[in-house]
């Protein structure tokens, strides 16, 4: 890559904050469509602890950084430091894009556009389906709004290892989208293999089996899967989870996060450059680098 150009003068600068950020491959992604494009941009990732949160925004605003995307721990506690922030971003209560404006901080959701591409092929097949997501967390927020605005979900089940947490996002949503259809299950009950059967859709939003702890599956039992099923895993490192190979080995199809990871970031790409992130090239890139 070429950098000679990003030293002596002032490049628009771009980034990621997060704690812990340094598993982040947004930093890669964004550099090689910049330098690809020969678009005078940077990206930077920043470790940011939740204490340093507001000030890293004051920050962010002082050395005039254009954008920026938001991972773990702040897509949800950010909300309350931007001037404003989209429709769906505020229905799912978490930010992972932020545009500034001079000084005016505009927070997006661009989650919904990785699952929602991700997901487009099938969306014949999941009409009037059941479908199911482990976790309630930021991704599994993301899943919900995107399952229910653009899909026609008839059940959707939200398992989750803290119960509590689960029955909170099916209040949340139940209420904030008019939708009934949801049902909160812990992750170890006896009959969820029966849940996780009767689902056309299983999404892993969930960290479980990502690198370097790739032994670990929501689901060891074989049985949980057919072969009517689709088994979506948001982990992209590895490509293939061990979640993802039991479900196959049970011929479901799978589909892994890392489709997802790129649309979202060509959607945030877009809001701060204006420009056509190059999807297939990145995605490629990306393939190989991770060992496909
Ligand atoms: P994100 O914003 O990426 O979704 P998060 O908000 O930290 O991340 O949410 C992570 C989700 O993964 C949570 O639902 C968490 O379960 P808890 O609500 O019980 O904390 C779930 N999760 C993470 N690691 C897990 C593990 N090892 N086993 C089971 N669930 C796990």
């Amino acid at each position: 890559m070429n950098f000679e150009n990003k030293i002596n003068h002032n490049s628009n600068i771009v980034a990621v904050i997060g704690h812990p950020i340094k598993h982040s491959f947004s930093p890669l992604m964004h550099n090689i469509s910049f330098d690809i494009l020969q678009l005078d941009y940077l990206y930077l990732s920043f470790d940011v602890p939740s204490e340093s949160l507001k000030d890293a925004l004051k920050g962010m605003i002082a050395l005039g950084i254009k954008g920026f995307n938001v991972t773990i721990p702040h897509k949800e506690k950010i909300v309350d430091f931007l001037n404003d922030v989209s429709e769906e971003a505020s229905v799912i209560g978490a930010v992972n894009t932020v545009v500034n404006e001079n000084g005016i901080l505009h927070g997006y959701n661009t989650d919904v556009a990785g699952i929602v591409e991700t997901l487009l092929p099938f969306k014949d097949e999941l009409a009037g389906s059941e479908v199911t997501i482990i976790g309630a967390g930021g991704a599994a927020r993301a899943a919900l709004y995107s399952l229910i605005r653009h899909f026609k979900i008839e059940k959707i089940n939200i398992v989750n290892r803290t119960e509590e947490k689960a029955e909170r996002l099916k209040e949340y949503f139940s209420a904030k989208m008019l939708y009934n259809g949801i049902k909160a299950y812990d992750l170890t009950p006896p009959d969820l293999i029966d849940v996780f059967n009767r689902s056309k859709l299983i999404i892993n939003t969930t960290s479980i089996g990502m690198s370097p702890e790739e032994d670990d599956s929501p689901t060891t039992i074989p049985g949980s899967f057919n072969k009517d099923q689709i088994i979506f895993d948001v982990v992209y490192n590895p490509l293939e989870t061990k979640f993802l190979q039991l479900a196959k080995s049970q011929g479901a199809v799978t589909l892994n996060g890392l489709r997802m990871f790129v649309e979202q970031g060509a959607k945030a790409f877009e809001l701060w450059t204006g420009h056509e992130m190059p999807k297939d090239k990145i995605y490629k890139t990306l393939q190989s680098y991770l060992g496909a």
